[in-house]
């Protein structure tokens, strides 16, 4: 049987093995399959950890400056702190291939992601194949950061037009880390499509294991509207050699369902939705009063999250739930400790004692939480 993806579980009549699906074998194999973007600052353990509790099945850490990661144990551990806990097992359904559409050959979930001084990573002395505390699922190239630094530093969305260099980065990545490690990357769009499609091209001639398209390109901003024709152009360059990955506005499940219909891709990823509303992929139209506590229990566990993030992780999630002005105002610039926020929730009716977290450590992913948790 087949019951997850991350983790697939097959039975061998006695025993159930439970067996660690690739990412990129997951949106090749598996329908729905949903995704947490990168983000600086945002996309720490118990971020992810909490995501995966609302059927999101891959996620990535921030963006990591190579460098950092490499020389420093200071960097590494900011950003990049990970746990068994946060893999889970899903109910997901297999892919239905029709036999006009035979599956393609083959070709975390925590996945870890550099911006494109990879080489630097790539070539220090401790390698991340050999670093012991390293947990990941793969490695995803950053080639859209957008920023001005990024760009004059010749990483980024630099790189977009930089198919060599692209090349030279994911077959020093693979030499480095070897054929198992799934190495990826995510692009923006060209306003000349021609380059995207040379980029996707080389990438999968490269050894690229999967392909996430933002679909704007590095000029426009977040509020600016998604090119999903542009999303659909990538995915059909990418002629299911490799799986695509769509990025860009999904701020609903029926919003991402609808980017998947329309683009054909096998992922849909969400950035700013998902920190809005962590329970977006499982169908939830804004925060449920149990994702905030969810929250609150793996943020206090884990024990990672500086103060300024969890309170601004927790004013996203609660945007839309405060009261008023001067309720959302209070919060966020009155309440300056762990201790202050959680007095104010519970002051607010959210029991955090009375419910229990066992739930947050069973592998297996829940499905409906408010049935678990006992809060809606
Ligand atoms: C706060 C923040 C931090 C981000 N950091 C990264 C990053 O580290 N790497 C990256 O490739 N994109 C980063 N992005 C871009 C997102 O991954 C995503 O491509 C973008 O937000 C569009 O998706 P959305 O419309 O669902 O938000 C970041 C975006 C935000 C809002």
């Amino acid at each position: 049987m087949s019951s997850g993806n991350g983790i697939d579980i097959v039975s061998d009549g006695f025993n159930e093995i439970v067996e660690v699906l690739p990412p990129q074998e997951m949106l090749v194999q598996l329908d729905g399959i949903n995704v947490a973007a990168p983000m600086v600052r945002f996309s720490k353990l118990p971020y992810r950890h909490l995501v995966s509790l609302y059927n999101t099945h891959i996620t990535y850490t921030p963006m990591i400056l190579a460098q950092e990661f490499s020389r420093s144990a200071i960097g590494r551990q900011s950003d990049f702190t990970t746990s068994m806990w946060e893999r889970g097992v899903f109910d997901v359904p297999e892919r239905q291939f029709s036999p006009k559409s035979p599956p393609p050959e083959a070709p975390s979930p925590a996945n870890l992601h550099f911006p494109d001084e990879s080489k630097a990573m790539l070539n220090s002395p401790k390698p991340l194949a050999e670093n012991p505390t390293c947990m990941k699922d793969g490695i995803d190239l950053n080639l859209g950061c957008p920023q001005k630094w990024a760009y004059a530093e010749k990483i980024g969305s630099y790189l977009l037009r930089e198919p060599n260099t692209v090349r030279e980065l994911i077959r020093s990545a693979r030499d480095r880390t070897g054929w198992n490690t799934p190495i990826s990357i995510k692009i923006r769009l060209d306003t000349e499509l021609k380059r995207t499609e040379q980029l996707v091209k080389t990438a999968i001639q490269a050894g690229a294991s999967f392909i996430t398209v933002h679909g704007r390109t590095r000029h426009q901003p977040s509020t600016h509207t998604v090119d999903l024709d542009g999303i659909r152009f990538a995915r059909e360059c990418a002629r299911e050699e490799v799986p695509v990955i769509a990025n860009g506005d999904a701020w609903s499940h029926t919003e991402s369902e609808a980017i998947r219909r329309k683009t054909g891709v096998r992922g849909v990823m969400s950035g700013r939705g998902l920190l809005a509303n962590p329970a977006l992929f499982a169908g939830y139209d804004r925060t449920p009063i149990h994702a905030v506590t969810n929250f609150v229990h793996l943020s206090t566990k884990y024990g990672v999250l500086p103060f300024p993030l969890f309170h601004r992780h927790l004013g996203f999630m609660l945007e839309e739930r405060f009261a008023s002005r001067a309720e959302r105002s209070y919060f966020l610039s009155d309440l300056v400790s762990y201790a202050g926020v959680i007095d104010w929730l519970e002051e607010k009716g959210v029991m955090l004692d009375s419910c229990s977290d066992d739930h947050l450590w069973s592998q297996e992913r829940i499905v409906d939480p408010a049935s678990k948790v006992g809060l809606v």
